[in-house]
């Protein structure tokens, strides 16, 4: 059921979760002062309780009420407010529902850029939401995504389909003082590196899973995903297959889901969860996917994402 931002509001205000669009991906929203209805999101996902939720705030003063922001580096990242960048940090343990830190204390936080997203905190105030999908199942970037893995009747606040496609760029302050990366996103290293004046580390999965979110299966459609690294191989490697998942340019005679030009990393990601999603409405049960492209940039995004759904 599509609402508008009037009714989202009350929704969100008497404990209901809505279905909101971010600049990301669409989330789906409860109020972060409300429980129950943060238990509700995770029942409704089938999401792990171990893997807390991004709060998302109008700006640096409301996310200073929830967590502590005064380390020096804060002035730095929160320079990318409001946009696709998330921020682990130490929690006001009291200000911030357990539930959504899945007893962690700390607590991811964002400043959504979205009219929709930020127009919803103005009028109903700071809201949890993780991605609007059943858990491990790609992202949700359409009213339509989000209905077809819950039901029509659920309440989607409608703003058509965003225009980054993929998730935030989560970081946290490591034990040095410095940022590390736990997930790439919108926001690049390469971006963080100019601001920060060095490169911040990048979480490895071998260290143990830093965001309780990587060590989840994720993304994935339910065709078994074969990733090929070089375009090369192709002819042999895509034996079996009865798609491809690549770019205008892969070579083959498989059915090819396009996400457009190769190295258009914007592009790419903007129709990377709606081709993943394509994949399982075509009915494919085995999908060889094109994963010759440069990991500098969103490519490092694009990468991270296809190499998740690729995990069985
Ligand atoms: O763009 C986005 O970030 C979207 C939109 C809706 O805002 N949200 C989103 O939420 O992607 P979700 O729940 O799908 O991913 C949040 C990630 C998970 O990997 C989670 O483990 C990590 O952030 N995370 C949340 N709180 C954390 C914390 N306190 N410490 C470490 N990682 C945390
Ligand atoms: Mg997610």
């Amino acid at each position: 059921m599509r609402i508008t931002l009037e009714i989202a509001a009350k929704l969100i205000s008497s404990g209901q979760v809505v279905a909101v669009p971010t600049e990301t991906v669409y989330g789906l929203a409860a109020s972060a002062s409300n429980s129950e209805a943060i238990a509700r999101v995770f029942a409704l996902k089938n999401r792990p309780a171990d893997n807390p939720l991004i709060v998302h705030v109008a700006d640096a003063a409301q996310a200073s009420q929830i967590a502590f922001c005064e380390a020096p580096l804060f002035a730095l990242a929160s320079r990318f407010w409001p946009g696709p960048l998330t921020l682990v940090l130490p929690a006001r343990l009291n200000c911030v529902s357990e539930i959504a830190r899945a007893g962690l204390s700390t607590v991811a936080v964002r400043v959504p850029s979205h009219e929709l997203a930020r127009g919803l905190i103005a009028l109903s105030g700071a809201f949890v939401a993780p991605s609007a999908n059943v858990s491990g199942r790609p992202s949700a970037t359409a009213p339509e995504h989000v209905e077809s893995d819950f039901d029509a009747d659920f309440p989607v606040l409608d703003g058509g389909d965003c225009r980054g496609g993929v998730e935030s760029t989560v970081i946290a302050l490591d034990t040095d003082g410095s940022w590390e990366i736990l997930r790439s996103g919108g926001i690049t290293r390469e971006a963080l590196e100019s601001a920060f004046g060095c490169a911040p580390r990048v979480a490895r999965e071998s260290e143990g899973p830093r965001a309780p979110g990587m060590k989840y299966r994720h993304y994935a459609p339910t065709a078994v995903l074969v990733p090929i690294a070089h375009r090369g191989d192709f002819e042999v490697a895509t034996h079996g297959c009865d798609a491809v998942l690549g770019f205008d340019d892969t070579p083959g005679v498989l059915q090819l889901v396009s996400l457009g030009e190769r190295g258009n990393f914007e592009q790419n990601l903007n129709r990377l969860y709606a081709g993943l999603r394509r994949l399982d409405t075509d009915g494919y049960a085995r999908v060889a996917v094109d994963m010759d492209f440069a990991r500098t940039g969103l490519g490092a995004a694009l990468g991270d994402r296809l190499e998740k759904a690729c995990r069985k």
